[in-house]
């Protein structure tokens, strides 16, 4: 890996101190860094290298175990206000300093750990005093954060006023779901066995779902979400990317181009909810004020930074098809929200009937089916659900499983999404970022429901109690004989809330 810097805008923000210092301190320790490299802060707080070097590592309370002082030294601090031009002077030569003192040869990797409304502005500065610009075997990389414009025509704005400053090989989408072991794992399971690929079709396979749930409220978010939304949130990207792990074509190599063209395929091929299909196929809720568990819930309408009457969803569920020939009439169906039961995201790949059913008493067909369910977190792991014969007279057949653990293969932790996310990019592996042309078909697809209703005003928003699985109209979504939502069952200790 090139010696680097590691540029963080907005280095006295929250996710700087909460998700990327730990992250590249645990890189660190795990001696992955390369051996010449630098950490520079950049905000308009007023630090000294020796205050940031304190607020960010010494005195961080999410940095977990002992802290190595060896790493303190790498970390610097450029206090500037971003919004103008001048500072960026001063980046330039503080990067020309460090590359100096520490050998990092003028490769820099630029995160935007600040609001969406700079992801325009900062690049064009760096442009303008060339920090854009690579000499011979030089690397200038820039990362992003979700949300990659707020509609399809502001995401492409968005890719356009990038790609004047940065080539996309250069531009780094951060979607956090991609940084998961499971959602890798997803491949793996797909492409590294071959017990799976031959029944991954609509031959075999019933229907999909992806549930992502979350305990949590809005809680002191409420200003930000209410400007977003499930759909953007959480659907546009994490869900959808889930998806294209799920039903892409198999690349014909694990590179970054190979995947990431399969996934702009699949993306291509989601077939779009009509306007006249949304109020069916897209359910929208919002959470209701409800006692759970002894505790008082706020509703939605009641948090903080939240405007009354909000008509914003905190909870979506679609059902919709991807027209290819692998998947051509097999629905998939997906939800999400905030303020249910538990916290929890798995998908569910739902295996048809055997053709002919030989012990076709009641109770047996009640009581068997054949699912595959991927738990992307928590208890990471896989579980197989299949008949088996009770052991008796007769024929009675009973649902049994078959569980992996992620926990039974490593001791070790699965490693954070950010920790594993920021190690490629500093490698300059691309395979888990979203590329632009991907992030515009997501968009494609999400565009006419948030239109459809934002516009029509016919299109309910239902209200859901704080602690239930969403509208119950939700549950209508999924069609088919003793078919349901699985709802993941996690007890939630008071920690996890
Ligand atoms: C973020 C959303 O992208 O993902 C949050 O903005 C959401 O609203 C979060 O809570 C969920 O991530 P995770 O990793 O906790 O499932």
């Amino acid at each position: 890996m090139k010696a680097q810097v590691f540029v963080i805008f907005g280095a006295s923000g929250d996710l700087a101190k909460r998700k990327l210092i730990p992250a590249i301190y645990e890189l660190h320790r795990e001696q992955l860094l390369p051996e010449h490299f630098a950490l520079l802060g950049v905000s308009r707080t007023e630090f000294s290298d020796e205050a940031f070097r304190k607020e960010a590592f010494a005195e961080n309370e999410f940095i977990k175990g002992e802290k190595d002082p060896a790493f303190a030294e790498k970390l610097f601090y450029e206090p500037i206000d971003t919004l103008q031009p001048e500072g960026y002077e001063k980046v330039k030569s503080r990067l020309a300093e460090l590359d100096g003192a520490q050998q990092t040869d003028g490769n820099y990797l630029f995160y935007l750990s600040t609001p969406p409304s700079l992801y325009t502005k900062i690049p064009a500065f760096l442009a303008k005093v060339g920090l854009n610009k690579t000499g011979e075997g030089q690397v200038r990389r820039l990362i992003i954060e979700k949300p990659f414009g707020y509609d399809l025509e502001s995401a492409v704005e968005l890719n356009r006023s990038l790609q004047q400053y940065f080539p996309e090989e250069a531009i780094y989408r951060i979607d956090h779901y991609l940084g998961k072991e499971t959602v890798q794992n997803l491949l793996v399971t797909r492409f590294a066995n071959g017990i799976f690929e031959p029944l991954w079709n609509r031959n075999y396979i019933h229907h999909i779902e992806v549930t992502s749930a979350e305990h949590i409220g809005v809680g002191s978010r409420g200003g930000y979400y209410d400007s977003s939304g499930a759909l953007r949130d959480m659907v546009q990207n994490h869900l959808l990317q889930i998806v294209a792990h799920i039903a892409m074509e198999p690349p014909i190599n694990a590179d970054a181009e190979s995947i990431r063209g399969e996934k702009l395929k699949l993306f291509k091929s989601l077939r779009p909810i009509q306007r006249s299909e949304v109020a069916q196929y897209a359910v929208r809720g919002q959470y209701l004020e409800a006692k759970v568990r002894g505790e008082e819930l706020k509703g939605y309408r009641e948090e903080e930074g939240v405007p009354e009457g909000s008509m914003t969803e905190t909870y979506a569920a679609l059902k919709f098809y991807i027209d290819n020939w692998r998947w051509a009439g097999v629905p998939f169906y997906i939800r999400t929200g905030k303020r249910l039961p538990t916290k929890a995201t798995e998908v569910v790949v739902y295996f048809k009937s055997p053709p002919h059913h030989l012990f076709q008493s009641h109770e047996n067909m009640m009581n068997v089916n054949n699912q595959l369910i991927i738990r992307i977190q928590p208890d990471e792991g896989l579980l197989l659900q299949f008949g088996m014969k009770v052991p008796g007279a007769g024929f009675v057949v009973k649902n049994v499983e078959m569980d992996f653990h992620y926990s039974d293969l490593t001791d070790a932790d699965v490693p954070d999404a950010y920790e594993r996310l920021i190690l490629d990019a500093m490698k300059g592996d691309a395979t888990l970022y979203s590329r632009g042309d991907s992030v515009e078909e997501a968009w494609r697809f999400v565009d006419p429901i948030l239109k459809a209703w934002k516009e029509d005003k016919n299109i309910k928003l239902f209200g859901y109690p704080a602690g239930t699985w969403g509208p119950e109209v939700a549950d209508a979504l999924i069609e088919g004989e003793r078919v349901s939502w699985r709802n993941p069952c996690r007890n939630l200790t008071d920690s996890q809330n």
